[in-house]
């Protein structure tokens, strides 16, 4: 195991780009700041006390002007010198990545008395950097001083990622300048993702002799590319056995009440796609749950009702369903995490969920709206994309982003939508054999006379597993990552 230390990276910043470095504060901080803008991050290090991680690890925040974005990083446990870096963005809007982070990909998870962590042999730094950020700003352990508008659509916030991350791997770990960086996440950063990919590459052209972030691909859980095909999917996973249960969760009462209700939320969500005013798309998606989504999500949401994140399970803690999240929360609030992190002494609390930045969302027509154009145009420029798709999953479900997926126009759709689903194996701790453990495809494409390599746009399942599939199957999500970002076969 490679172990570089903050020393070496504060050299080789300093040698390669004209960093203005501060030494370390009195509050222990490292200031790095780009000559050229007016942000900067505040980075210290950590250790194994509040994360078990088995790797080097840093926590800040990025500055810019009233805006301050939290984010921990931990070095590969692998090659921290060479191995990708991977972003991690939890959903919501208004989720804290700190969930994603403690509850399902990092290497470290919280315990069963959220009072401590335990090692995750699982976690997505084994052969990656892993970066979690809090966004956008209000969410988690990022804030925004007073006075100014919170932003409410994915395409806002991503001007704000990409400034972070065109600092962070410029001047702060430059070894990630020459290393593949690839965008994760879960649920609503299935919106989140494409407008941060996309802002990437038209900033990456627009200006060739700033920072290049080196976006690589997307690699999206159960995301939420398309709420109009999600809503589709609700009738085919609660009134079929397809997600693979033995029984339809919903009789044929109220599946003929919602398959009746289908065509009217199809039409109002395209009317609201082709003019996406606030009202209009509000007015679309309050129809839609009338008549379809509201039958099953009216009774869930609330300890003892149902989980949208997984139809064969109740739900155990308010609307985000699992325990694990309320331990999260709980840990991070402990007087150990906060004297470590040091977050600014106008925040009081740690909440694993924003209610400003859902309401602020609200007001837009961004919880209604497709990612289309920006997943076409990452795809023409070359960024792989990945939908992996835990099968028991309502919110985002499996038959919505299949129905997406094939869709999506653009050269590759002909040959995608004409393929059929195969299975796929992976080695499975519990019984140490390859065993078949969902269904995928996919297909390579050359998508521009100038391009050398084909682009892959892949879908891919995992049985038994709901909305957070590295929580579910935590093993499979970790060989289903390291196979993405390495780009290697599923079949
Ligand atoms: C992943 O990391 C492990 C060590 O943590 C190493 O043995 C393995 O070769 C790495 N795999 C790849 C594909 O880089
Ligand atoms: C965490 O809580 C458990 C159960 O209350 C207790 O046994 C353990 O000592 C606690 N650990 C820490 C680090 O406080
Ligand atoms: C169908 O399911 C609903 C909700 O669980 C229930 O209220 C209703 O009585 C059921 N109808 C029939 C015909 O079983
Ligand atoms: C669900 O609840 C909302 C708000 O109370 C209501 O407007 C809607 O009609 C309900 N939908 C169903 C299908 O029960
Ligand atoms: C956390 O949530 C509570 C309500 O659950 C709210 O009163 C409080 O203002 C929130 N704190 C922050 C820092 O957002």
């Amino acid at each position: 195991m490679l172990l570089l230390s903050l020393a070496s990276f504060l050299s080789l910043g300093f040698a390669s780009t004209q960093l203005v470095l501060r030494p370390e504060n009195s509050d222990g901080f490292r200031v790095f700041q780009g000559k050229q803008s007016d942000h900067s991050i505040r980075i210290r290090r950590q250790d194994e006390s509040i994360c078990a991680a088995g790797s080097a690890q840093y926590t800040g925040w990025l500055d810019i002007g009233p805006k301050h974005l939290f984010f921990w990083y931990f070095e590969s446990q692998n090659e921290p010198a060479s191995d990708p870096l991977t972003l991690w963005l939890t959903g919501g809007p208004g989720g804290s990545s700190m969930l994603g982070l403690f509850e399902e990909i990092g290497p470290c998870l919280v315990n069963e008395h959220g009072n401590g962590t335990k090692y995750n042999p699982w976690g997505w730094s084994r052969n990656s950097s892993m970066l979690f950020v809090d966004q956008p700003v209000d969410v988690g352990f990022s804030y925004q001083d007073e006075g100014y508008d919170l932003p409410g659509d994915s395409p806002t916030a991503a001007v704000d990622m990409h400034r972070f991350l065109q600092l962070f791997v410029s001047e702060v770990f430059p070894q990630h300048l020459n290393n593949p960086f690839h965008i994760s996440g879960e649920s609503f950063a299935g919106k989140y993702i494409p407008a941060l990919g996309s802002q990437i590459i038209r900033q990456n052209k627009l200006y060739p002799h700033q920072p290049q972030v080196p976006l690589k691909s997307c690699l999206v859980g159960n995301g939420y590319m398309s709420p109009k095909d999600v809503a589709f999917g609700y009738w085919e996973t609660l009134c079929t056995t397809n997600p693979g249960v033995t029984e339809p969760i919903f009789n044929k009462t109220r599946c003929d009440i919602m398959a009746a209700n289908m065509p009217r939320c199809m039409e109002v969500m395209d009317i609201c796609i082709k003019n996406p005013d606030p009202a209009i798309c509000n007015a679309a998606m309050t129809v839609c749950i009338d008549g379809v989504i509201g039958w099953y999500d009216n009774e869930s949401a609330y300890k003892g009702g149902r989980n949208r994140f997984d139809i064969t399970r109740p739900c155990e803690y308010e609307d985000i369903c699992y325990i694990e999240a309320a331990r999260v929360q709980t840990y991070l609030n402990t007087p150990a995490v906060w004297q470590a992190l040091s977050p600014p002494k106008h925040i009081k609390h740690f909440n694993i969920t924003s209610d400003s930045i859902s309401r602020a969302f609200e007001k837009t027509s961004d919880l209604e709206t497709s990612t289309d154009d920006e997943v076409i145009y990452l795809l023409q420029n070359g960024v792989h994309y990945l939908a992996y798709q835990g099968r028991l999953d309502l919110a985002c479900n499996t038959a919505g982003n299949l129905r997406w997926a094939n869709s999506l126009i653009w050269k590759g759709q002909p040959e995608f939508s004409a393929k059929p689903l195969q299975p796929w194996k992976s080695v499975v701790s519990a019984t140490g054999k390859s065993e078949t453990v969902g269904t995928m495809k996919e297909v390579w494409v050359r998508t521009s006379d100038t391009s050398e390599t084909d682009v892959r746009f892949a879908i891919v399942t995992v049985n038994g597993a709901g909305h957070m599939v590295p929580q579910d199957r935590p093993d499979v999500g970790l060989d289903l990552m390291t196979r993405w970002i390495n780009g290697s076969p599923f079949v």
